[in-house]
């Protein structure tokens, strides 16, 4: 005889079977028509404009050729036999961190090369190991490819959006059309060679005199991969598109108000520097060789036979006083080419060629504000130095780049 607890006996098992069903239903479909919190994340972007601290610097690391691959399953080169074991892409991971940690730099500049296209199967995700300790540090960051950055799954322009819309990332596919001079287009300017061309200021102390205005110019340049020209292979170039895009950068910087003004006629401000940031060095970066330089030039320079006046360019703007590039390894040196240094960050990455026994490296840049009579001023000398990933943790190399007292 049924009783009504038998009832009651078969209805918890099927309000159970109900309640599964609902919540399967829930979890698997209803996350999906409705974008929530965990599913959809917004980038996370840095404090800006980019500017001085309060102390009166500002300090950039700059990264050339991490070459990342897969990460643990990627094994080092030109290491010694002794470290080759367990040696992967992690400790490419490490030396950044490490790297961070100690110099806590104000922004960091990844120069090309960042992953090693034939090594991963999956450019994005490579691209978010490689970048990973600076998406986690908070600071802001910018980067440029190199020649072996879209040699898996994404193309340059599919690369540099990516790298764009990265965590703390201040880097930029191209020009707004706003930094030319016809202000009526808007948008991403299409007249432009390359992905990754851009420039970002950054601006004097926070409560000084400057506070408002940007000092420092800091343009990024995409150098290319490969190309052939008149039926030879050879390296990509700067081409003359960038290079005017760049020109009226630099004419609408050096236009620009810095109100207000605390300089007296007699003590005209020092026009504002800037600094350049590509992958594959210039044709002129053979002539250092016969040159005093300070650091290595231990191989040849692996070049575009294009020039395409690129120094010439940086001559007539005036406000370029140092370029930081990559792409050579085993150089490491800055040179002095028409009073402006060019100089390698020196090879970075453990799955990059490079020399056993000579310690992977980074490049520091500081750049140091004039002590006014109650504020910071405008810049008043850069100055850099190498880190090398040694026990000691070696610092190298130390000069001064440009001293504005020097210049005037
Ligand atoms: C790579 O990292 C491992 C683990 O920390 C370390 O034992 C090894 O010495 C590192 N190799 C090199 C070449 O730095
Ligand atoms: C800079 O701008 C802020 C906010 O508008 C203002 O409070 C400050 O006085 C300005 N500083 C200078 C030096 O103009």
């Amino acid at each position: 005889m049924a009783s009504a607890s038998d009832g009651w006996k078969l209805f918890l098992p099927y309000l159970s079977f109900i309640f599964v069903i609902l919540y399967f239903t829930h979890s698997h479909f209803v996350t999906k028509l409705f974008i929530g919190s965990e599913t959809v994340r917004i980038k996370k972007t840095p404090d800006l404009p980019l500017r001085f601290r309060s102390d009166g610097t500002f300090k950039i690391l700059q990264v050339a050729d991490m070459h990342f691959g897969s990460g643990i399953i990627t094994s080092c080169r030109d290491v010694l036999d002794s470290d080759f074991e367990y040696c992967s892409d992690l400790n490419t991971t490490r030396f950044l961190k490490r790297l961070i940690e100690a110099e806590n730099p104000d922004f960091v500049a990844f120069t090309g090369d960042n992953i090693f296209g034939p090594s991963t199967t999956d450019a994005a995700e490579s691209m978010f190991k490689a970048f990973g300790p600076a998406m986690e540090s908070g600071l802001p960051w910018a980067a440029v490819l190199g020649n072996h950055d879209q040699e898996s799954t994404m193309n340059r322009e599919e690369l540099m959006s990516l790298i764009s819309l990265m965590d703390y990332s201040v880097s930029q596919v191209n020009p707004w059309s706003d930094g030319l001079p016809n202000p009526t287009q808007h948008g991403i300017t299409s007249n432009i060679d390359g992905f990754g061309n851009y420039h970002l200021r950054v601006y004097g102390a926070p409560g000084s005199m400057l506070a408002n205005s940007s000092i420092m110019n800091l343009y990024f340049l995409d150098s290319g991969d490969r190309a052939v020209y008149q039926g030879k292979r050879t390296y990509g170039w700067i081409k003359e598109s960038q290079l005017n895009w760049l020109r009226n950068v630099a004419i609408e910087f050096q236009a620009q108000k810095r109100d207000p003004l605390p300089f007296s006629d007699a003590f005209p401000p020092p026009a504002p520097p800037a600094l350049a940031f590509f992958h594959i060095p210039i044709p002129e970066t053979r002539q250092l060789f016969y040159q005093e330089i300070v650091g290595e030039f231990q191989e040849g320079v692996a070049c575009s036979s294009v020039n395409s006046g690129v120094l010439k360019t940086f001559v007539s703007m005036g406000d370029v006083k140092a370029v930081f590039m990559g792409h050579d390894h085993k150089n490491d040196f800055c040179g002095n080419l028409d009073g402006i240094w060019f100089c390698y960050g020196g090879g970075f990455g453990y799955h990059a060629y490079g020399k056993a026994g000579w310690p992977r490296r980074a490049r520091i840049i500081l750049a140091e504000l004039q002590k006014g009579q109650s504020s910071w001023m405008g810049v008043e000398k850069i100055r850099t130095w190498k880190r090398l990933d040694d026990e000691k943790f070696s610092r190298i190399d130390e000069q001064i780049l440009w001293d504005s007292r020097l210049s005037r």
